[in-house]
């Protein structure tokens, strides 16, 4: 049986209600799609993280205002400065250029740093994105599509998706510029280390990011990718930029992603003519190669399901349609576990 938490359309209630009116099934169905409603289709919640009652935070009691250090770091920061979304902590000021102010303080009152979420040096974490290395038109173009609501979550309990459009519909021409320019500057680097298993530690949510919880044991990671910070206090009460993820997968999922994304098969294509052999990015279409299996899993789902729906992602609809969950599983293993 798949590990995977599915939800569904509420099919039955909407039948209930629209067959008074309209008596056929089918008119029903057609209505729950044009409501926009996305989960006609059942997706998996892990690329989203939004398994029900597994949120909670960290257990740390009483407000802390104890200097925090990282290793490396000279600079030390207290927990309010380390989790202000208007100035976050800078611990490795010499990691990345010069933050645009937009980056390092956002603009108050609508618009978060952006170093907040994606940290200053861009490599992001599994429930947001990893930002830097992106081609700069690539990133204008998507700072549109959030704006124009063309870049909507499939699991409209993601939140944090809608932040991110509500800060891109606040922006300016010339901050969107800038922000693009900033994270295009840096290179994408490994971040995530991608394992083979059966069995992964059980995990809390905190915000879409599956967190261990110490002490809980294990359990069978099924039809599933979960990604963990390799340092859980330091990921996610530090915010440290230099600690990245592992990505557990199943067994032989990389060896089968490999294949589909190199042949194709008779539901999708081959990856490599438009992200570049390598998958390292080809001009303005975007490198995926080491990048995170959550965050493009969710892409891939998204894009399916007609909520990322962009002016370039046409040419990714070929591509997802017809792809089943074990296949978007399989590509985004071996993708991810690629050498950016
Ligand atoms: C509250 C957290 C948060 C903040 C602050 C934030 N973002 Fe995001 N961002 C997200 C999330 C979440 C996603 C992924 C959405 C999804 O997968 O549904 C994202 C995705 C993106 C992407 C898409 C990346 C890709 O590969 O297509 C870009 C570009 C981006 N953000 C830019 C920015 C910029 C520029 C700023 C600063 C103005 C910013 N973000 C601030 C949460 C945030
Ligand atoms: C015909 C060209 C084409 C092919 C083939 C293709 N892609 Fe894409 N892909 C694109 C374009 C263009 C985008 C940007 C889409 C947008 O702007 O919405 C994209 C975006 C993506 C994204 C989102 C990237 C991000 O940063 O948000 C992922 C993930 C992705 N592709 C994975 C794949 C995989 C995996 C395959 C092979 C199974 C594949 N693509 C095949 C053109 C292609």
């Amino acid at each position: 049986m798949s590990q995977v938490e599915r939800y569904h359309c509420p099919l039955k209630i909407i039948i209930a209600f629209w067959g008074i009116l309209l008596a056929t099934v089918s008119a029903t169905s057609m209505l729950c799609f044009s409501t926009g409603h996305t989960t006609i289709n059942s997706i998996p919640v892990w690329p989203y993280g939004t398994d029900p009652g597994k949120s909670g935070i960290a257990p740390n009691g009483r407000p802390d205002t104890t200097l925090k250090q990282l290793p490396g770091a000279k600079l030390r920061f207290t927990e309010a400065q380390i989790q202000n979304p208007f100035s976050p902590a800078d611990w490795f000021p010499g990691d990345h250029p010069a933050m645009p102010a937009i980056v390092a303080f956002g603009r108050k009152p609508l618009i978060m740093a952006c170093a907040f979420c994606h940290l200053p040096n861009g490599k992001g974490r599994p429930e947001n994105a990893g930002i830097s290395g992106l081609p700069v038109s690539y990133f204008v173009e998507q700072m549109h599509e959030f704006k124009e609501g063309q870049r909507r979550s499939a699991d409209s309990r993601k939140h944090n998706t809608a932040l991110m459009a509500a800060f891109a519909k606040a922006m300016t021409n010339e901050e969107i510029q800038q922000a693009a320019e900033y994270f295009g500057s840096m290179k994408w680097t490994p971040w995530i280390k991608v394992v083979e298993t059966d069995v992964v530690p059980k995990t809390r949510t905190s915000s879409g990011m599956y967190i261990p919880i110490p002490g809980a044991g294990k359990e069978k990671l099924g039809e599933r990718i979960i990604e963990v910070p390799v340092d859980p206090y330091g990921t996610e009460e530090l915010r440290n930029p230099r600690s990245g993820f592992i990505a557990y997968v199943p067994f032989g999922s990389i060896e089968k992603g490999k294949a589909l994304v190199e042949g194709g098969n008779k539901r999708t294509s081959a990856c490599g003519v438009c992200h570049g052999n390598d998958l390292k990015g080809l001009g303005p279409v975007p490198g995926i190669a080491g990048r995170s299996p959550s965050y493009m899993a969710r892409q891939l789902y998204d894009m399916q399901q007609g909520t990322r729906n962009g002016s370039w992602t046409k040419l990714m609809k070929p591509v997802v349609r017809n792809m089943s969950e074990e296949e978007v599983l399989d590509v985004v293993a071996y993708v991810s576990s690629l050498r950016p």
